[in-house]
């Protein structure tokens, strides 16, 4: 695998995105590249050779689509049906939030359709999408990423990418270049390096084509929220589409969930244990669980923290000794230029040691952080680790829930 650095100085240089578009046109293999959201990993959306090279790769199921990401709404309007366009109810939806962390979906053309059409003056509109791509769908997801970097190498690939997140199948989503080598390499040949991804949470998916004459639906909460949707005229009603896994019977009592019940979605290694915030019950759970971890086996305990928990202190832990190296994660691999927003703080608690990660205080910065921590903790064995949620509001917060709930192998009230 072979990393090409995109450092500020490099990004001038349009050679490494130049290398990529090449490998998008002429191979089968998928490049990665870093999005707004998380990194990405991209085919040429119109050859079904390529769109299954993403498959392989990840060893994604065939049944799952995938995300189609242009450079601009001209490369997008060749792969609608051209009687059509893009549907008016998206008009000012893509006007506030494209370029950004928006999937919209929209209506395949028929193949027939297309092929009829005579548009000898538009050779674009007579692509078509590999049906690998919707997975047989009638509906595709289209995206316009903000990262400018993913933006160009569209736009020089000169065609649209199918792209999912470059993560293994069932881990956390890559948000660094470092994640991607550590889930693929030997799978791709290429990874463009553009530092951390400033979202850290995926595109929201939102499906305005009401076909059943109901309210628009998020399928997918991520970047852009609820509230920001709403604001918007046409979504004034917008709904929630999708079911969190705390509401389909997650919730845990105490102990180990039944086997069948194992939930395989942005899951690291290591046991997730998410406590919700509304309760007020919290760090005592965890010391609680702890205590029992250090007398039985003295593993490693993770602890994400994001709003409310204190840090575990000396005094907290009267008479055990603790080990405060407190250390800033760097991205080692990736040229050390992007630092996470994040530190760890390693302490002892008799056989236990425990790997104490703090998020911050904003939301935004929970969901920057998220992704990384998880796989963070796993790189440094983690058993288990406990993870402080946040309320669940219209905002960003509606999406790192998300994904902490399919993550989580147990959630506590
Ligand atoms: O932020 C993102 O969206 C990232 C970056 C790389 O752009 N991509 C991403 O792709 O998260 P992926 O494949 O991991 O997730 C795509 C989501 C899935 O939940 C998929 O089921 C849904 O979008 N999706 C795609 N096409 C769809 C369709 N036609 N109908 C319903 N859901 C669709
Ligand atoms: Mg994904």
């Amino acid at each position: 695998t072979w990393q090409i650095s995109t450092s500020p100085e490099a990004a001038t240089t349009l050679a490494p995105l130049r290398e990529a578009a090449q490998l998008l046109r002429t191979s089968d293999i998928p490049v990665a590249f870093p999005t707004e959201t998380v990194y990405g990993l991209g085919a040429d959306a119109t050859r079904s050779a390529a769109v299954r090279g993403i498959y392989a790769a990840k060893g994604r199921p065939s049944d799952n689509p995938l995300i189609v990401h242009v450079c601009d709404l001209d490369m997008l309007r060749g792969f609608v049906d051209p009687a059509e366009g893009i549907p008016e109810i998206y008009r000012e939806l893509v006007r506030r939030f494209w370029p950004g962390p928006l999937t919209i979906l929209l209506r395949c053309p028929r193949a027939d359709n297309n092929a009829s059409t005579t548009s000898s003056s538009h050779p674009l509109s007579r692509r078509m999408l590999a049906p690998e791509v919707t997975a047989g769908l009638p509906t595709f997801g289209a995206r316009m990423p903000a990262s400018p970097l993913a933006r160009t190498l569209i736009q020089l690939a000169g065609t649209p990418l199918a792209a999912p997140s470059a993560n293994a199948s069932t881990k956390p989503s890559p948000t660094a270049a470092s994640h991607v080598l550590d889930d693929l390499d030997g799978h791709i040949e290429l990874i463009l390096d553009g530092g951390n991804c400033d979202v850290g949470v995926e595109s929201t998916v939102v499906d305005g084509l009401c076909e059943d004459g109901g309210p628009p639906l998020v399928l997918r909460p991520g970047g852009v929220s609820m509230e920001e949707l709403r604001s918007v005229p046409g979504w004034e009603g917008v709904v929630k589409g999708y079911r969190d896994e705390s509401e389909e019977g997650k919730k845990g009592a105490p102990g180990p969930r039944a086997p069948g019940m194992k939930y395989k979605h942005y899951s690291p290694k290591a046991k997730v244990v998410l406590f919700e915030t509304r309760s007020g019950r919290g760090i005592e759970d965890v010391r609680a669980e702890m205590g029992l971890l250090e007398e039985e086996k003295g593993g490693v305990v993770g602890i994400i923290r994001t709003l409310g928990w204190r840090k575990l202190s000396g005094d907290e832990q009267q008479g055990e000794e603790i080990v405060r190296e407190k250390a800033i994660v760097e991205d080692a691999e990736t040229n050390g230029h992007s630092t996470l927003g994040y530190d760890i703080s390693t302490s002892t608690i008799g056989k236990a040691r425990v790997l104490d990660i703090g998020l911050g205080q904003q939301t935004k910065m929970v969901a920057q952080g998220l992704f990384s921590a998880l796989r963070e903790l796993d790189r440094r064995g983690a058993d288990v680790v406990f993870v402080e949620g946040i309320e669940d509001r219209d905002d960003i917060a509606a999406a790192v829930m998300n994904r902490l709930r399919k993550a989580a192998s147990e959630i506590r009230a």
